[in-house]
C-alpha cells in the first residue's frame, strides 16, 4: 500500500483502514465518528477518490494509493486548507480533515464547481459546528485563489 507517497506493509488484511492509519501508522488526522459510513470524519482518498476508511479493510486496498490529510500537502498548506482557515470554516475540527479531502478531490475533478456540486461533494461529510455556509464559502475561496 502506498500511503502519502510511502510504501507501507500491512499486517492484518481484515483490519479497518481507519485503525491501520491511526493506530499503526500514527496518522491521526482521520477521525472516527460514527464508525458506520455516515459522518465522513474518517474520509481518506483512495486513488484520489474520497472513501470512508471505517468501511474499508486494508486487504481491500493493499495495492492502492491512499492519501490522508497529513499527505495532502507536505510542505505548504493545500489551497482548500488555507481557504478553510480564511473562511473560518472549522470550529471543533473533527470533520475538517474529511471536508478538506472531499473538497480537494472535487477540485481535481471539477476545477470550478458550482455550489450544487460542492454540496453534492460534501454530502457524506457531516459538520455539526460551523454550518455548511462557511464551508461552501471556503470552497469558493479555494477556487478563486488568494
Ligand atoms: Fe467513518 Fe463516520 S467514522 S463515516
Ligand atoms: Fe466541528 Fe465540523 S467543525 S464538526
Amino acid at each position: 500500500m502506498l500511503v502519502n507517497g510511502t510504501v507501507v506493509d500491512i499486517a492484518e488484511p481484515t483490519q479497518r483502514l481507519l485503525d491501520f492509519l491511526r493506530d499503526d501508522l500514527g496518522l491521526t488526522g482521520s477521525k472516527e465518528g460514527c464508525g458506520m459510513g455516515e459522518c465522513g470524519a474518517c474520509t481518506v482518498l483512495v486513488e484520489g477518490e474520497p472513501v470512508c476508511s471505517c468501511l474499508v479493510l486494508v486487504g481491500q486496498v493493499d495495492e492502492r494509493e491512499i492519501t490522508t490529510i497529513e499527505g495532502l500537502a507536505l510542505s505548504t498548506l493545500h489551497p482548500v486548507q488555507q481557504a478553510v482557515i480564511d473562511a473560518h470554516a472549522s470550529q471543533c475540527g473533527y470533520c475538517t480533515p474529511g471536508v478538506v479531502l472531499s473538497l480537494a478531490a472535487l477540485l481535481v475533478r471539477e476545477p470550478n464547481p458550482s455550489d450544487e456540486a460542492v454540496r453534492n461533494a460534501l454530502a457524506g461529510n457531516l459538520c455539526r459546528c460551523t454550518g455548511f455556509g462557511q464551508i461552501i464559502e471556503a470552497a469558493r475561496e479555494a477556487v478563486s485563489g488568494p
